[in-house]
């Protein structure tokens, strides 16, 4: 995993730096990110357009990971940046992302929101559905400016992990459906309208996807669906924007294929598309959150109760939980994990690791093979990067944990560790 290895002392070390340390120096549970395979994914996905010569915008999807640091980190990378909120909005804002590269998602934007963006003069909205796109224009002509917009479409194709489900008419809360007339529509509410600039067409399939074939799928409807519109309104689409959700190695049985792989395929396929429908090569646009923060994320915890059930199994606890890693609870979603004091210690019995949680669904990798407990264990589950602390809670109000930068050796504190006085800080007394 990235940057990770086993140091002098037997322990687990990421970025250089110990993590028996980053445990004893920030406290458990911690979040820990390797910096260095963060910037090594961001430039797969930005070389590879290069070397193809397509224009292209990579936008980190920001609800996989969104803070201050991380938004900066994205910005010293050459990236765009994907909001879906008012609040990733301004994390984005307030980092000092530039706001031209910014691109805004959401089914339900509110007015708030939306003035928020054309006030930041953002660099595009995604209009999902004719209730925003009609707000959009109020809040436009009241302000008196132009925004740049892409139209969300559902292709009608939901990409599962190993299968693809085609259905005429997509069962889906986002974007204007492409096959019944609806993106048409939408596209020539758009178009006459002086303050808008219609970009081009966005679409999202899914997430975490192993194969190419969904993108490719989705690719062609749309590209015929431009053609067509070329003839008949006259609109060329200068974008395509193709979305996230490239799959990430979680456990062994993960078999993704690299980002850069995805991405040469589906260059190629709107290369071939663009010439056989005689269209003008639209920038295409990719919206990637998992595949440059996920496996760059490893979690530390302290290790604690432990209980038997002879004959069916082994619970060893962890300090933390579906607090700051609800995707267990939540998808089923698997996990590896080691000991981070020991890692290469030969494993001897077959554990659960439980969460802290007052609920038995807290449960966060079932069945692991490890060496038996001993006092001061730190559990490292790897590849929480994504949707970990994006995702966390307060649940039997638990303080949501620290984040830590690691490289060439150096730990940053980049979230601090929330307080017991956090946790009442908008609490009103009774009387
Ligand atoms: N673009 C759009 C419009 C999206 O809706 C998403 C994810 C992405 C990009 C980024 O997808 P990614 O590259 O990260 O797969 N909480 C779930 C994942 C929900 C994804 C929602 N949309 C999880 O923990 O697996």
């Amino acid at each position: 995993y990235g940057t990770t290895g086993v140091n002098k002392d037997g322990h687990l070390e990421i970025g250089g730096v110990d993590a028996v340390e980053l445990a004893k120096n920030f406290g458990t549970p911690l979040y820990v990110y390797d910096v260095a395979l963060i910037r090594e994914r961001a430039r797969g996905f930005k070389q590879t357009f290069e070397q193809q010569n397509v224009r292209a915008q990579v936008a980190y999807a920001s609800k996989a990971f969104s803070t201050v640091a991380m938004v900066q980190l994205a910005e010293e990378e050459g990236l765009s940046l994907d909001v879906v909120s008012g609040g990733e909005l301004y994390t984005a804002i307030t980092a000092g992302f530039p706001p031209e590269k910014i691109h805004f998602h959401g089914n339900n934007k509110s007015r708030e929101e939306l003035e928020m963006a054309v006030d930041q003069k953002i660099g595009c909205i995604v209009v999902d559905n004719f209730y925003e796109m009609e707000l959009l224009k109020a809040i436009c002509l009241e302000k008196q400016v132009k925004t740049n917009i892409l139209l969300r479409v559902t292709p009608g194709i939901e990409a599962h992990t190993h299968d693809y489900i085609l259905t005429g008419q997509e069962d889906s809360k986002f974007g204007f459906d492409l096959q019944n007339g609806q993106a048409e529509n939408a596209l020539t509410a758009a178009l006459p309208f002086e303050h808008f600039n219609v970009l081009g067409i966005h679409c999202h399939i899914g997430s975490q996807i192993f194969e190419t074939t969904g993108f490719i799928l989705a690719a062609q409807k749309i590209v015929e669906k431009l053609a067509e519109w070329k003839e008949r309104i006259g609109f060329e689409s200068e974008v395509l924007n193709l979305g996230g959700g490239f799959g990430i190695r979680y456990t062994k049985e993960d078999e993704p294929i690299p980002p850069s792989q995805y991405v040469s395929e589906i260059i190629k396929e709107v290369k071939k598309l663009a010439g056989e429908y005689l269209l003008k090569m639209p920038e295409i646009w990719i919206e990637p959150g998992r595949s440059l923060v996920g496996d760059a994320g490893i979690t530390l915890y302290q290790v604690g109760a432990s209980k038997d059930v002879p004959g069916v199994r082994k619970y060893l606890a962890v300090d933390g939980g579906m607090s700051d890693n609800i995707r267990p609870a939540l998808y089923q979603a698997k996990y590896e994990a080691v000991f981070a004091n020991r890692p290469l210690a030969q494993a001897s019995e077959t554990v659960s690791i439980a969460g802290k949680c007052c609920e038995s669904g807290d449960m966060l990798i079932w069945d692991l093979p490890l060496p038996e407990q001993e006092d001061e264990d730190i559990l490292a589950v790897f590849c929480t990067g994504a949707y970990g602390y994006s995702m966390a809670n307060n649940y039997n109000r638990i303080p949501r944990p620290a984040v830590v930068f690691v490289e060439n050796g150096k730990a940053t504190l980049v979230v601090k560790r929330e307080t017991y006085e956090d946790l009442v800080r908008y609490d009103l007394p009774l009387k």
